[in-house]
């Protein structure tokens, strides 16, 4: 019933300038310094993206029929029970995956409990195989979990060094396989960075990684909402993926869980690692007897079940919209976005720039020479209502390798919070939701700033706690919204209240 309904309120039609208005918060507006109100700008999708309003509301139908997916005979648990199982399929949809080859297994709040169950399970698999790889450019999420669950490992390097990185360097990496031979269990890779948006060669990857007898994960949180996704490529299974982790927030879904797409392979010739409700088959007081279905046995207890279905329909959309079609539009806005900052002066974007060497997301981070990155922030956000990520992004050892020059120049002799207040960048990240009007915005307000550095410099005061404070205008967040006060209006609207 609900995916007739999904396929009766979208037509032929759908295209992507009706969907790009079709976001919760895409018309949000602030007051800003000058006591004038606008629209934000959101540029932070690399973080958490803006939830795509078709999948909510469809979502909502779904609510009126849900039920716990562990009952099975009333209406509405089988209502539940089959569209549960239809986001699975839709998961496997999404990055072609075949059923017989792969499962979906929603799990946590996002990308990183997906990632901590794929190292548990392939160190399971292979104890005799005690050494991962890890790019340099990982998230700490997909970074220290393989690190808990092996003896030792060892960061793959990028091509090219200092703020030109690019891709991981697949020369440095067959050096590492051929040096560590039979002692890799898997190379763990994300398909893009969350820090340049720089895309990693991940069949190739895989390809290299199966020669020498590794598995491989890829983290695919910062590429899926981005750019088309499989899980096999040109026919050789070689160069098919072992495990994909998606993470559901990243896609235009908030509240949804992450996803691990794995082999079924590794799933049966393993055994659980979670255990509880829904997972087994009989329990006695001495012993239990696990299900042998897929994903049930990997999803103890009751699932995010809601956030699952939302994120199905989400990926719905996107299929319905083509992944190709999104690329090429966020490769556009890309372009511009490189024109326009090329021009201004004392901006360094991190990452190789040859777009064509090494091809992003909508994904840049960049510092204005003077101005530190929680400054620049704070300007982005209080004068031109341009919501931005600043510092690390959970990235240190890569974004450590691109700054190391910037920080070697810092005097010694400076205040611990100004020392602090270098250790970073800004990152802009687009979405869906993004157009060309945004860009110029970005350029725009980067140039302004840029030319005009002492005036905003004298705005604003770096506290000893080394964060920034604004010396006259004061935003109090619940005063945008208080979640009681919200409650409270909706209640007042009811009239039996
Ligand atoms: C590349 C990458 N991997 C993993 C994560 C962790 O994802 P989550 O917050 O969904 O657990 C992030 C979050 O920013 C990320 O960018």
């Amino acid at each position: 019933v609900l995916k007739t309904e999904i396929i009766d309120h979208y037509s032929e039609s759908l295209s992507l300038p009706v969907i790009q208005k079709q976001f919760v918060g895409v018309d949000t507006q602030y007051k800003l310094v000058d006591g004038d109100s606008s629209q934000r700008i959101y540029l932070d999708s690399a973080a958490s993206c803006l939830m795509l309003k078709p999948a909510l509301k469809a979502g909502i139908k779904f609510l009126e029929h849900y039920s716990n997916t562990h009952s099975n005979i009333h209406f509405s648990a089988k209502v539940t029970n089959s569209s549960y199982q239809w986001a699975h399929k839709k998961i496997l949809d999404f990055v072609s995956a075949n059923s017989d080859d792969y499962s979906a297994i929603f799990i946590g709040s996002g990308a990183t409990a997906a990632i901590n169950r794929a190292a548990k399970l392939f160190r399971q698999q292979r104890p005799e195989k005690n050494g991962v790889l890890i790019s340099i450019m990982e998230h700490h999420s997909n970074d220290l979990p393989h690190r808990m669950h092996h003896d030792f490992y060892h960061h793959i390097p990028c091509v090219g060094s200092d703020k030109d990185l690019g891709a991981v360097c697949l020369k440095s990496l067959k050096i590492l396989l051929k040096e560590k031979q039979n002692t890799i269990n898997y190379i763990a890779v994300t398909a893009a960075s969350n820090v340049t948006g720089i895309v990693n060669p991940i069949h190739d990857i895989a390809e290299l990684a199966h020669e020498y007898g590794a598995m491989i994960i890829v983290d695919a949180s910062q590429y899926a909402a981005h750019k088309p996704l499989q899980i096999n490529d040109s026919n050789n299974p070689a160069r098919a993926l072992d495990a994909l982790v998606l993470s559901g927030h990243k896609l235009y879904s908030p509240g949804s869980p992450g996803v691990l797409v794995i082999r079924n392979s590794l799933l049966s010739s393993s055994v659980p690692v979670e255990l509880g409700g829904g997972m087994v088959d009989t329990v006695y007081t001495d012993e239990y007897i696990s299900l042998n279905e897929f994903p049930d046995r990997e999803e103890a207890g009751t699932p995010n079940i809601f956030g699952a279905i939302t994120l199905a329909m989400t990926l719905d959309v996107l299929d319905r919209l083509d992944m190709s079609e999104v690329a090429r539009h966020e490769k556009k806005l890309l372009e511009h976005l490189f024109d326009l900052l090329k021009k201004i002066p004392d901006l360094v974007i991190y990452g190789d720039n040859n777009l064509s060497l090494y091809p992003r997301t909508a994904t840049i981070s960049f510092n204005l020479a003077g101005v530190d990155h929680e400054l620049l922030a704070c300007i982005l956000n209080d004068y031109f209502n341009i919501a931005v990520r600043n510092e690390c992004f959970c990235a240190h050892p890569y974004v450590r390798e691109m700054i190391l020059k910037e920080l070697w120049e810092i005097d010694p002799d400076s205040k611990d919070e100004e020392i602090e207040s270098k250790k970073g960048m800004v990152r802009a990240s687009f979405g869906l939701y993004n157009t060309m009007d945004h860009v110029n915005a970005l350029a725009q307000a980067l140039f302004d700033i840029s030319t005009n550095k002492e005036f905003y410099q004298k705005q604003y005061l770096l506290q000893s706690n080394g964060h920034y404070k604004h010396k006259s205008y004061q935003m109090r967040e619940l005063d945008l919204l208080h979640p009681e006060k919200i409650l409270e209006s909706e209640l007042l609207a009811l009239s039996s209240y």
